[in-house]
């Protein structure tokens, strides 16, 4: 007999979960059906945010980033260390371990949320009456039939043409996380936020690494201030980074992988490497899921098509998170959740996604929110620019860390903030006070007047603002 519910989530990542648990708060019931296990078979929702994304890169970024301090920079602060010695093993299992935690986190999020959580793969079955039926395969095939359906089936890694990832030599993110020993040499393709990250963990961990980017341009998205400070700070660290690299063919042997490209001035090479990670973005996940059967409508790429406001072409089916347009940001699908759930509710929320923050956690890291110089100048908007570099802030020369700078650009006649730059320590927190004045349509004098803890790194966030009016205090 079919189960009946008010909603029923599709997809336990970022979008779905946050979406599931809001509409219960609303007071809606609601299932949540995900198929993700972990390596006993047991449910393991948080999709790839939390199993092979967002969450296993950051403990592993965390890990490698005291080892390569240990390693080299604790001797600055008159710390010597004899003996140091990686322990990959535990590394690795300290990593499953947040994981996990991760994992049982949103299982007790359902429970106490009264969300019905089924383990198993959803696909729609036929339009009835009461909604949708919706088919569970798995362990235990269910019906559920539901009023409305929320789509947030996420993504997965893109392959490259004729290479597909077989996790042990051509790594997607799921295998780059888990490596069982330090390759000596790794191959990226692909310079772009899953390179650059997962590439520095293990750069710092031992291995000569090198990225094939195949764009022009390094980070091509970022502020070119920002980009630039950021490639001259990793390629000092030892990452090799080419841009304009063409890769022509990859093959696998027994010991490891060829790879042929044409460099940016058409040179050939030919590199050998243990193991490649292939970081070209991603693709929707929308196989298995029904969607023909009920005739819900995919674009050309295969995202699943929304107006703004999350609604497909079907009556009270809605999509939400990297499944659609938009960033692909676990931050992003989340607020699409949110808002699809209230939606349903009957309440009117609203995604703002020019304030949607992007954060890159290499070291330094990055993190922006808004235009960026080149975008304004080619709006031709009339804006003003205030930098602070943090080799001015006492807390950074105190941490040792006096890498990049805060830039800030406001319009010139209103001085709203329209975009703010950041490279350097802890700029994936700093940048929140940056989405908060623009969520307010703050102007740079308002962060300028906020008082900022002395001495404090978020102190550079106020003396960019200062620059704007070129006033700064200590630069
Ligand atoms: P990406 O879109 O960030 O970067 C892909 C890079 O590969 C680009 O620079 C592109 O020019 C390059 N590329 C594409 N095809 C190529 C080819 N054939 N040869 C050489 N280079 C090529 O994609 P990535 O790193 O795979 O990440 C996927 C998604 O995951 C992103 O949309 C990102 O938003 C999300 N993500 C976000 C993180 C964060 O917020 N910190 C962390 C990791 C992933």
């Amino acid at each position: 007999m079919a189960k009946n519910f008010d909603l029923v989530v599709i997809g336990a990542g970022p979008g779905g979960y946050i979406a599931a648990i809001r509409a219960a708060q609303l007071g809606m019931s609601v299932a949540c059906v995900d198929d993700w296990s972990d390596e006993k078979g047991k449910p393991a929702p948080g999709g790839t945010c939390t199993n092979v994304g967002c969450i296993p890169s950051k403990a592993l970024l965390q890990s490698s980033e005291h080892y390569e301090q240990a390693e080299k920079h604790f001797e600055d602060h008159g710390i010597e260390v004899k003996g140091l010695e990686l322990k990959l093993d535990k590394l690795l299992g300290r990593k499953d371990k947040v994981v996990n935690e991760n994992n049982q986190g949103i299982l007790f999020l359902f429970k106490k949320n009264k969300v019905t959580y089924f383990h198993g793969r959803a696909s729609f079955n036929a339009k009835v009456d009461a909604g949708w039926s919706i088919k569970v395969d798995g362990k235990d095939a269910e019906e559920l039939v539901a009023k409305h359906v929320v789509v947030a089936t996420g993504s997965s890694a893109r392959q490259l043409p004729g290479v597909p990832f077989d996790e042990e030599t051509i790594l997607s993110n799921d295998g780059a996380l888990r490596i069982g020993s330090v390759p000596k040499k790794l191959g990226v393709i692909g310079a772009g936020v899953i390179g650059l990250e997962l590439g520095s963990v293990w750069r710092r961990l031992g291995a000569e690494v090198t990225i094939l980017e195949g764009a022009p341009e390094f980070l091509a998205a970022a502020d070119r201030d920002v980009a630039k400070e950021a490639l001259s700070a990793l390629t000092k660290q030892g990452l090799e980074i080419k841009l304009g690299a063409k890769v022509e063919e990859v093959k696998t042997s027994g010991k490891g992988v060829k790879v042929e490209y044409e460099d940016a001035s058409g040179k050939e090479h030919k590199a050998e490497f243990d193991k490649l990670i292939v970081s070209i973005g991603r693709v929707p996940n929308t196989d298995g899921l029904g969607a023909d059967t009920v005739g819900l409508k995919l674009d050309e790429r295969g995202f699943v098509e929304v107006d703004d406001d999350c609604r497909t072409n079907l009556p009270n089916v809605w999509a939400v998170g990297d499944v659609v347009r938009g960033p692909m940001l676990a931050h992003k699908a989340e607020d699409e959740g949110v808002a699809v759930a209230e939606r349903i509710a009957g309440q009117q929320p609203h995604v703002n996604f020019d304030t949607i923050p992007w954060v890159i956690y290499t070291s330094p890291e990055m993190a922006w929110v808004g235009k960026n110089e080149q975008e304004l100048k080619k709006d031709g908007r009339d804006y003003r620019m205030g930098k602070f570099p943090f080799m001015a802030n006492g807390r950074a020369r105190a941490l040792g860390d006096t890498t990049g700078f805060v830039k800030i650009l406001a319009d010139a006649k209103t001085d709203e903030v329209l975009g703010v730059h950041i490279v350097g320590p802890t700029a994936s927190e700093l940048i929140a006070e940056a989405v908060v004045i623009m969520e307010f349509r703050g102007a740079a004098e308002d962060i300028a007047r906020i008082c900022h803890a002395h001495p404090t790194l978020s102190e550079a966030m106020k003396e960019a603002a200062l620059a704007v009016d070129k006033r700064a205090l200590n630069f």
